[in-house]
């Protein structure tokens, strides 16, 4: 199977899955499903449990995949829907659509997002609890990076920083970028290889890759913001300067910026190298990921 095929079964694969697991329960009430599945099926890029995906094919399968993938999108969505609200970035696009409290209302956007984020934790232990042991590490990584010292409390310290509650720095920039979206970048490879027969020196190397690569990730989100085309990114744009945050386009310029993705980027591609050729589709997503427009 050539690259570009792989990646679509992934995808397609992707949305079967979320299909299936959201919502778990089907006595939760009508609206609140509608909410759910709104902000979920909006068309994002899904780079995250691709990354898990791309994680889980570097060694023999243990287990499947998927409900690991979905929960890791379950929680991204829900930190969107959350970063979008008023009392946070006060956005009004989102992944091509009306963010999730314009469409419906803050109430429910809150009430989406806190659906969304246990959820994800209820997939993982159905899913897999004949492997209870892998089913903890599961919940443990998620947990760790979605919770109050990694995405919450990079979220919590990214408004700190807006509001002028606290200094801005390169370190301080660094730290709350590594934490609101490096964490989950760590996460999902870590999950992905935990559905695997994983040697200890590949749990090192993707810890480096997704902190690398999540950084990456983060400067051109940052540019995007800057230079982006709304239409084309789907999302509010110019929200940064607006708010006068403090990213990686302020503190180096633009061309700075692209400087330090590139560089990023190439270590990122570095670190793939040590995990050898099942860490080809990584790669690839790596590349894609430098040139997105969106
Ligand atoms: C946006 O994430 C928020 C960041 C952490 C930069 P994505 O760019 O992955 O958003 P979607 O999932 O494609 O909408
Ligand atoms: C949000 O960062 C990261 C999380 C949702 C955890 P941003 O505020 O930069 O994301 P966008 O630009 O709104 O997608
Ligand atoms: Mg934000
Ligand atoms: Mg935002
Ligand atoms: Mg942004």
């Amino acid at each position: 199977m050539n690259i570009d095929t792989e990646l679509q079964v992934f995808r397609d694969n992707i949305e079967a899955a979320l299909n299936r697991w959201v919502p778990i329960d089907p006595k939760t009430p009508g609206g609140l499903t509608e909410a759910m599945r709104y902000s979920l099926f909006a068309g994002g890029k899904r780079i995250r449990p691709l990354m898990l995906l791309g994680a889980a094919r570097i060694n023999a399968q243990l287990l499947e995949p998927y409900p690991a993938a979905v929960a890791i999108e379950c929680i991204h969505t829900y930190s969107l829907i959350h970063d979008d609200l008023p009392a946070m970035d006060d956005s009004k696009l989102r992944r091509g659509l009306p963010t999730n409290h314009v469409k419906f209302d803050e109430a429910t956007a809150i009430l989406a997002g806190d659906a969304l984020l246990t959820l994800a934790f209820e997939v993982i232990a159905q899913a897999y609890c004949d492997s209870p042991g892998i089913a903890i590490a599961l919940t443990q990584e998620l947990g760790r990076a979605a919770g109050s010292a990694q995405l919450v409390g990079g979220q919590f310290r990214d408004l700190a920083l807006e509001k002028g509650e606290s200094e801005v720095s390169l370190q301080a920039i660094n730290e709350i970028e590594n934490a609101k979206t490096g964490a989950l970048f760590v996460a999902c490879l870590r999950m992905g290889l935990l559905t695997t027969e994983y040697a200890q020196s590949q749990w090192e190397v993707v810890t480096e890759l997704g902190q690398t690569f999540g950084q990456a990730f983060q400067v051109i989100d940052d540019i995007l913001d800057v230079v982006g085309d709304e239409a084309t990114v789907g999302k509010s744009l110019r929200l940064d300067t607006h708010n006068n945050k403090a990213t990686a386009v302020t503190e180096y310029g633009l061309e700075g910026a692209y400087k330090i993705a590139d560089e990023l980027t190439q270590k990122a591609l570095d670190h793939c190298q040590a995990l050898g050729e099942g860490a080809s589709f990584l790669r690839y997503l790596i590349q894609k990921m430098r040139k997105r427009v969106n």
